[in-house]
């Protein structure tokens, strides 16, 4: 099971090797200032979607059977310590530059709102087990990417206190990836039915992410905003129009 989540890994980390947005970091042309207004695009996308995974992720761990008295502990306890990480990625975004009102005051972006749609979707409708596979998604690509982009930041004098939120989860998502194989190994060889549950939840939750948020950010800020989605200025020439709540 963790081999066949490890090479949906390496083929997900290949798609976003090939994404233009990627190739964009690495690029010698590329400076410091215009990988920060792309993080400040993708921290204020996280601050958007993340409160909805978290409730999701709530919902459907509060749907594992109730003798898993361990397993529910765990990843409670786990789950708990991601809620503030939405405030972690406001914090970057706003210290790149980003401003608050838009951030608080927009509705949810079509990439954000399509990240939201499917936690709850899995949430409501999936086999509570299949949480692990789309977690794992979620911690170990972080915990991947960061370690591959912190150090190409510092090389590009990205300022870290800024991007605090890549510099934490480079190491605090190495331990909670290990803790989500942990629950896997366990899971899986005592409830067999689990296993086709944590591939589904991992390919639904890929589908969504991570290229389709990336995408957006990387329009929003440098090539075309689709709808107008930017946020990093209040005013000015990129100033974004607010999302119309009625059209
Ligand atoms: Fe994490």
């Amino acid at each position: 099971m963790i081999d066949e989540l490890q090479s949906r890994m390496d083929r997900v980390l290949r798609e976003v090797e090939q994404e233009e947005s990627w190739k964009f970091l690495y690029e010698p042309t590329t400076t410091a200032a215009e990988i920060e207004q792309f993080l400040s695009e993708v921290f204020l996308r996280v601050f958007w979607y993340q409160p909805h995974t978290t409730e999701a992720g709530f919902h459907m761990i509060g749907r594992l059977p109730k003798t898993e008295g361990r397993l529910l502990r765990s990843l409670l306890t786990h789950k708990a310590e991601e809620a503030e990480h939405g405030g972690w990625a406001f914090r970057d975004y706003v210290a790149l530059g980003g401003c608050e009102k838009t951030a608080c005051e927009r509705k949810l972006t079509p990439a954000c709102f399509a990240v939201a749609a499917v936690w709850w979707q899995m949430a409501e409708k999936e086999e509570p087990f299949g949480y692990l596979g789309a977690e794992y998604l979620f911690e170990e690509l972080t915990a991947r990417v960061c370690a591959k982009l912190v150090p190409l930041f510092h090389e590009k004098g990205v300022c870290s206190e800024k991007i605090g939120f890549i510099v934490e989860h480079a190491t605090e998502d190495l331990k909670h990836s290990k803790l989500i194989r942990h629950w896997i190994s366990k899971v899986e060889t005592r409830f067999p039915h689990s296993r086709a549950a944590m591939l589904r939840c991992f390919d639904y939750f890929n589908h969504v992410y991570p290229i389709p948020v990336w995408r957006e950010a990387y329009d929003a800020v440098l090539v075309q905003p689709k709808g107008d989605f930017g946020g990093l200025a209040c005013s000015g020439p990129k100033a974004p129009a607010p999302y119309p709540e009625h059209i």
